[in-house]
C-alpha cells in the first residue's frame, strides 16, 4: 500500500493518472507533508517515508501558476492553490524591512535591502515579468539571472510557508514510521539542506534525561541512525537528467530505546 501526499491538487490528478494501474494500492491525499497523520492508527505505521521536496517541473513550467522569472504570468507561486497568500498579495502588505530579511536569509539575495526596495517601488508587481524586471535592474547583467532565482527562491519559500512545513514533515515522519522502518527525503537547495542535515543530527542525539527517569521525557526514545549524509547524483544521472544537479538524498533509520 502507497499513500501520497501532496498540497498542489494539479499534482494528485497527474499522480493517479500516472499510477492508474496500481490503483487498488494507491491511496491519494490531498494535505501538507505534516499532516501525515492521515496515516491512522499504529497498524498502519508506514514501513518507509519519503519526502520529495520542493516544486515540481511542471509547477515550474506552467506559466500560470507564477513560479518561473522565464516566463511571464499572474504572481501566484503557492504549491496549495487552495489556500494561503499568492506573492503578489504577500507584497502588497509586507514592508521593506521584513522583505529584504526574507530576500536575504531565504535566498541568500546580495544588496537584499536594496532590492527589496526596488521590489516594492515596483508597484508592488502583481507578475513574474513585473518582478523580474524589478530584480534584473538591481544587477549587473552576469549576475541577473542567479539573482532572479535566489528572490524567487525566497519569495516562494514564504508563500507556502516552506520551513515550518518542513520542520513539520520532518517531524511527523519519524513519528509515523514503525520502529526499524526508513525515512529518506531529497533537498534541492542549501536551506532545505541545513535543516534535514540539522534534524537528524538532533533526533539521532543520545538520551539527555536525568539518569534514573523511569520513562524518556526527552523524546530520544524515537532514535535515528543517519544513512545518507546527502548523497548526490551520480554523474550518469546527471547525464539523464540535468536537473538533478541541486538534488541531495538523505535518509536514516528509526530506531527505539527502551
Ligand atoms: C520535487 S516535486 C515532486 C515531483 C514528483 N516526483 C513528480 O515526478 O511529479 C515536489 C512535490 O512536493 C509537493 N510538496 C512540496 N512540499 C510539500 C509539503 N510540505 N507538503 C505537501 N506537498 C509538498 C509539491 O507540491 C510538489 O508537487
Amino acid at each position: 500500500m502507497v499513500v501520497g501526499i501532496d498540497q498542489d491538487p494539479v499534482a494528485l490528478v497527474r499522480a493517479a493518472r500516472r499510477c492508474e494501474p496500481w490503483h487498488d494500492r494507491l491511496h491519494i491525499v490531498h494535505g501538507a507533508f505534516a499532516a501525515l497523520d492521515v496515516l491512522g492508527p499504529r497498524d498502519l505505521a508506514p514501513d518507509a517515508v519519503l519526502l520529495d521536496l520542493g516544486t515540481s517541473r511542471a509547477q515550474i513550467e506552467d506559466p500560470a501558476r507564477g513560479f518561473s522569472y522565464l516566463s511571464d504570468g499572474p504572481l501566484d507561486m503557492r504549491m496549495d492553490t487552495t489556500s494561503g497568500h499568492s506573492v503578489a498579495d504577500l507584497l502588497r502588505f509586507t514592508p521593506v524591512e521584513e522583505l529584504a530579511s526574507w530576500l536575504r536569509e531565504l535566498g541568500d539575495v546580495p544588496h537584499a535591502r536594496r532590492v527589496a526596495r526596488a521590489i516594492v517601488k515596483a508597484g508592488p508587481p502583481v507578475t513574474t515579468g513585473a518582478l523580474a524586471a524589478a530584480v534584473e535592474r538591481q544587477f549587473p547583467p552576469r549576475l541577473a539571472m542567479k539573482s532572479l532565482s535566489c528572490v524567487f527562491q525566497a519569495l516562494r519559500m514564504v508563500a507556502n510557508d516552506e520551513c515550518r512545513a518542513l520542520e513539520g514533515g520532518l517531524d511527523a515522519s519519524l513519528r509515523a514510521l514503525r520502529p526499524g522502518g526508513r525515512m529518506a527525503v531529497l533537498t534541492y537547495h542549501s536551506g532545505e539542506e541545513r535543516m534535514v542535515r540539522g534534524f537528524l543530527r538532533r533526533q539521532s542525539g543520545q538520551c539527555t534525561c536525568p539518569q534514573g527517569l523511569p520513562v524518556c521525557s526527552c523524546g530520544s526514545i524515537r532514535r535515528v541512525v543517519v544513512v545518507e549524509r546527502g548523497r548526490r547524483p551520480r554523474q550518469g544521472e546527471l547525464d539523464a537528467n540535468p536537473r538533478a544537479r541541486s538534488a541531495r538524498l538523505w535518509a536514516a533509520e528509526r530506531v527505539d530505546v527502551q
